[in-house]
């Protein structure tokens, strides 16, 4: 409805600066304990949105919130610009949902949940459900028992029962949780593809790793709580550090630690001597050895990884962060 008159929704996958989840103020006390404690989150429509935070840190309950599962205590969730408590029967059909684990019927084939929940949809097309099969990567598999399935398997047909609507919104509640390596690059190609289709994404993850290569732009939360949203490069831009070859390591090490910006530098295992600079400019490394007469083979500058920037941002020596 909103999006279709606008020239610029329909092909692009990027980006278009309207807003299509936003929580305001939002709050959800478990008696005095608040699992969120005012969050403002704003995902513009064909983003892959990470969500990102430790066990416990709210995200399942922001998600229900934004379903309509749960009512805030306070403050509200608005999915294309419609409240979600006050317009739940407008809203929901443009949002596809997979919380956690899918539940699935173990003793039917893939195709046949499908089926199931399009029966409660106000039933589904055969070439409907095809389209969504291939679309997941199970057709071939279609017809066989879910329970012969593996868990990334289940995953990504949880994720085909949030696409049988044809959702504008995906919001994805850990979908890559307990999936093996293999498994985890399917579901980072599914949801890849998806995006490219023009499917907003919004993706909650305690799996770092795989959110980095995927989301466009991250959420980090703690304790309920938002502690950063960000590009993912804006996160890890000016906390890296130089990775420096030299023939003398030592010498280098005391030459860099005399410089007023490197008394934080020090050698690997490997021999590689690892400092920061100033500005992350690798000539002030450079300069600094060449004065010493040593010469480096090699400057490589090393962005930190968004783990590193996720334990920086929530450590809060509860030890939870996983
Ligand atoms: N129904 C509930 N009753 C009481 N506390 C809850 C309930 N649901 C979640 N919590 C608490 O709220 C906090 C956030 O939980 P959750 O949203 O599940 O975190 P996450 O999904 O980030 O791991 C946790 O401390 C959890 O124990
Ligand atoms: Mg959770």
């Amino acid at each position: 409805m909103v999006a279709d008159t606008q020239p610029y929704a329909a092909t692009s996958a990027k980006a278009t600066g309207e807003v299509v989840l936003r929580t305001r103020d939002l709050v959800k006390r478990y008696g005095t304990r608040p699992a969120v404690n005012g969050l403002n989150l704003a995902v513009q429509r064909g983003e892959i949105f990470g969500f990102l935070g430790p066990n416990g840190a709210g995200k399942t309950t922001t998600i229900r919130m934004a379903l309509g599962l749960i009512t805030p205590t306070a403050g509200s969730v608005e999915i294309l610009g419609q409240d979600v408590v006050t317009h739940r029967a407008q809203v929901l059909p443009r949002v596809g949902a997979l919380i956690e684990q899918p539940a699935l019927h173990l003793y039917l084939s893939g195709r046949d949940n499908l089926r199931a929940v399009g029966a409660i949809l106000g039933g589904v097309s055969e070439a409907r459900l095809d389209a969504v099969l291939s679309q997941v990567g199970l057709k071939g598999r279609d017809h066989d028992r879910v329970r012969t399935y593996s868990l990334g398997m289940k995953q990504r047909l949880g994720v085909g029962v949030a696409l049988l609507n044809d959702p504008d919104v995906l919001i994805l509640d850990e979908p890559a949780n307990g999936l093996d390596p293999a498994g985890i690059v399917e579901m980072r190609d599914l949801l890849r593809q998806l995006a490219a289709q023009g499917k907003t994404i919004f993706i909650s993850s305690h799996v770092l790793g795989e959110v980095q290569q995927i989301c466009t732009r991250v959420a980090i939360i703690n304790l309920g709580r938002l502690v950063t949203e960000s590009t993912v490069a804006g996160l890890t831009r000016g906390h890296g550090e130089f990775v420096v070859r030299v023939e003398n390591p030592a010498a280098a090490l005391t030459a860099i630690q005399h410089q007023p910006w490197g008394a934080s530098a020090r050698l690997e295992a490997d021999g590689t001597l690892h400092t920061t600079a100033p500005q992350s400019q690798g000539r002030y490394i450079a300069h600094a050895l060449a004065e010493a007469g040593l010469y480096p083979d090699q400057l490589n500058y090393q962005e930190e990884s968004l783990e590193e920037v996720f334990l920086r941002l929530t450590s809060n020596g509860t030890g939870e962060v996983r």
